[in-house]
């Protein structure tokens, strides 16, 4: 079970805790304790191996195929964490002899992984262990392990063998060729592996230093290496209370890393870069890089975003700061050529590929807490310009497709061709999402319109915003199917967000995103005409947008945009979706796991029920209620009602994307209660009490979607076609709140109690927003009162 109430004074809220050792639920602690630093994740695997582990270490953007019909995807590089430990000889295990005091624990503020416990050995030796891990946010390439061993009542023989093991896979797949391998000066190691088919060449470098009652010791250890593996064994003897100290330090460097400055790449190079690190790094030890470590989670994270919630459950504050901590190690800051995986970089899930859940889910956390990252995330999608035009012109269509599943910029689409299994036919399901799910194009076109929005960053514009909002407009344009029975455009044949309907026609959620991209091509273009038409030409060279603005305009004019039914509001989700059969959902909606429903229906089947996977109409409204559509839509209050207690009772949150934006909807609604226990349910995605939920790797957007849910549910900031508005709704259980946000290019911090709302204007350059429809500027510091109706 993870505990979370461990921290006490300082570390109140900042502690998250395993209290027993559970060899058969090992995936959950590895997995969302790993640690990272947006270049590696390093996956939090014990140090001594057992049997239903996994160990992962990925490095951003090593994206390899390992073979003809495999699918490309983030390699596991070599470990460095496992430890084999013989206390007299006898194989170190938890599973053998008995353990006391065990507690696993990541501490969020210092990201330091500490394991502590008493071990007393099946001969009845007794023995304190402790394990500290960190992956520094302040050297990208630095992993740093420490081990302390103490014999607490009697002579032991202590041997370990520590190294760099690359005899690691992805499920069986091999990606790595064999490498050199070298050891220096008894202490130092190196090892070197190329992927097969990309041939990125990863270098890994351990260097070692043992002391004894704070004494450095000449270790004198046995030097081994074999296939893909190279260690050293120590054997060293304790006398009761002696403290065995051991720092391993360890560099990642690849061909592929951006900061490599070297001018004519080898091999060699890379090597003694590397190792140069690594030795630099074992002089400065353990202590002070984990210090240069803290100062830079203080300094860029927490003293920078400034989340603080007072609430009745301590456990909301920890849960918020759990998603920063993972939104931070999750994001590729350093490299624009690489995007964030769906499960970060702590595990084989999804394969290190990017989705929607990006731009839709985790990008605004970035938008509006470090707008320099959001930009790198859409330069990536800029770069992956070429893949998408690719996969638009292999279809059939113009402009630029993005890939449902992207790896490297220009590999295009990556999406996998088949899944799990077929209950009914017992055969591999086809995944069809690589091919009709196409909404992703106007996701990634909404995205920057609210970057460019929140940032005013006009030079992103001009360079990389314009060129993909114009050619997904493009995109979108070529793809529409023209009826001629009923005079309009359709989208036939998609899946929407909710994956539990494929094949679908006129999917109301890909149809007016399809929309909002196009007349967002519209404005820009017109804007453009008369601002910049320099830059206009310079587009039109490359976009022949002369062409396509008119056909732009002519097609948007005739889209179908599903209406609400005048008897009870409700929007058809596709043009069958009303029709299908209804069925008792509460088997599922009570499920402990996830996507049970596939236990009793095949795809095919549940095409034909009223059912959802995850927000679909409802994440619509909450998408284009932000945008120049507002108006248009006429989304009132009482249609988003009527559709979310028409569409969430059908609704299975089968994906972790689903309950945040129930939860900001509910709260847009005035369902303050459910809006409180979606959020909560949210928050326990990866940290909640389930063991097995997140063995394949994280909820990257789930942790975005606990960032949103307080951000734009409680606090109720929202960017509404370009304006800041503020409508807090705190829900009963909290009592005040504070955060960070940056609006056009400086930080403003806001300060919310149940009535009271005090906004800060950090660098007092005048600010304009609405709170209850009213209008404010300020350029200083603000406080209000507001009506609260949660209260
Ligand atoms: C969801 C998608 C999501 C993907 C990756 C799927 O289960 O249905 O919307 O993009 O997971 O997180």
């Amino acid at each position: 079970m993870i505990k979370y109430s461990h921290g006490k004074g300082d570390l109140e809220n900042w502690l998250v805790s395993e209290e027993e050792f559970q060899p058969d639920t090992l995936g959950k602690s590895e997995a969302i304790m790993y640690l990272g630093n947006g270049y590696m994740g390093l996956r939090s695997a014990t140090e001594e191996p057992y049997m239903k582990e996994t160990r992962n270490l990925f490095v951003g953007g090593t994206f390899n195929k390992a073979g003809e019909n495999e699918v490309t995807e983030l390699p596991n590089i070599a470990d460095v964490t496992r430890f084999d430990i013989r206390v007299d000889g006898d194989q170190f295990s938890l599973e053998f002899g008995k353990t006391k005091d065990y507690i696993k624990q990541l501490n969020l503020k210092t990201a330091e992984l500490r394991r502590y416990f008493v071990w007393t050995s099946p001969r009845g030796k007794v023995l304190q262990f402790e394990f500290k891990r960190f992956v520094s946010l302040d050297n990208l390439h630095l992993i740093s392990m420490k081990m302390f061993v103490k014999s607490l009542t009697e002579p032991v023989k202590i041997s370990f063998d520590t190294g760099i093991d690359a005899q690691m896979n992805n499920s069986g797949s091999q990606h790595f060729l064999e490498g050199e391998r070298r050891i220096f000066d008894k202490k130092d190691i190196q090892l070197v592996q190329t992927t097969n088919e990309s041939k990125i060449d990863v270098v890994i470098n351990s260097t070692h230093r043992i002391t004894i009652n704070d004494e450095q010791r000449i270790a004198d250890p046995e030097m081994n290496m074999s296939r893909r593996k190279v260690w050293l064994t120590y054997d060293i003897n304790l006398r009761p209370n002696d403290r065995l100290e051991v720092e391993k330090l360890t560099t990642v460097y690849t061909s592929r890393d951006k900061d490599l400055d070297i001018t004519e790449y080898t091999t060699r190079q890379l090597r003694e870069k590397s190792l140069n690190d690594a030795r630099n790094c074992a002089m400065k030890g353990y202590d002070s890089l984990l210090h240069s470590h803290t100062e830079a989670w203080n300094n860029s994270i927490w003293n920078a975003y400034k989340l603080e919630i007072n609430s009745d459950n301590p456990y909301d504050q920890l849960a918020l700061r759990f998603s920063l901590y993972h939104l931070t190690i999750m994001a590729p800051a350093h490299d624009e050529r690489m995007g964030i995986a769906a499960k970060g970089l702590s595990g084989e899930g999804y394969k290190g590929h990017s989705f929607w859940d990006t731009e839709i889910f985790i990008l605004p956390f970035f938008i509006f807490s470090n707008p320099a990252v959001a930009k790198s995330l859409l330069t990536y999608r800029y770069n992956g310009l070429t893949g998408a035009r690719k996969k638009a012109r292999e279809n059939g269509y113009s402009g630029a497709m993005f890939p449902w599943e992207a790896a490297w910029p220009s590999d295009g689409e990556v999406t996998p061709k088949l899944g799990d299994i077929d209950i009914v036919t017992g055969e591999q399901t086809k995944i069809w999402s690589g091919i009709i799910e196409q909404h992703i194009s106007a996701d990634i076109a909404f995205a920057i319109y609210q970057y460019f929005n929140v940032t005013a960053d006009h030079e992103f514009m001009d360079h990389y915003g314009y060129e993909i909002i114009f050619d997904t407009a493009s995109f979108w344009a070529s793809r529409l199917e023209w009826d001629a029975g009923k005079q309009e455009y359709h989208i036939n044949k998609v899946i929407g967000p909710d994956e539990y309907k494929e094949h679908v026609n006129n999917n109301a959620f890909t149809n007016y995103m399809a929309f909002f991209n196009l007349k967002l091509a519209i404005r820009y273009y017109e804007a453009l005409m008369k601002e910049n038409p320099r830059l206009i030409e310079v587009l039109n060279n490359k976009l022949d947008l002369k062409t396509a603005y008119p056909i732009w305009q002519s097609k948007a004019k005739k889209i179908y945009l599903p209406q609400p039914s005048e008897e009870d509001l409700v929007i058809p989700q596709d043009d069958t979706y009303l029709k299908l059969k209804e069925i008792d959902l509460t088997k599922y909606k009570n499920q402990e796991k996830l996507r049970t429903i596939y236990r009793d229906y095949n795809p095919e089947q549940i095409n034909t029920l009223q059912v959802t996977k995850q927000a679909d109409i409802l994440l619509l409204f909450y998408l284009l209620n932000q945008t120049f559509l507002r108006e248009d839509m006429q989304l009132s209050n009482a249609i988003k009602e009527a559709n979310f207690y028409y569409y969430e009772p059908k609704t299975l949150h089968d994906s972790s994307l689903s309950l945040a934006t129930h939860s900001i909807l509910a709260n847009d609604i005035g369902d303050a209660d459910l809006a409180y226990s979606l959020f909560r349910k949210s928050t326990e995605v990866d940290l909640g009490p389930q063991m097995n939920t997140s063995d394949d790797g994280i909820h990257a957007a789930s942790m975005g979607g606990i960032w949103k849910a307080a951000i734009f549910g409680f606090a109720g900031i929202r960017l509404v076609d370009g304006k800041l508005t503020i409508n807090p709704k705190l829900p009963k259980q909290w009592h005040h709140m504070k955060f960070t946000i940056q609006w056009k290019g400086q930080p403003i911090t806001l300060f919310l109690t149940k009535t009271t709302l005090s906004v800060k204007v950090e660098n007092k350059k005048k600010i304009e927003f609405e709170i209850q429809d009213q209008i404010y500027a300020c350029d200083d510091e603000i406080n209000i009162e507001y009506e609260n109706k949660n209260r």
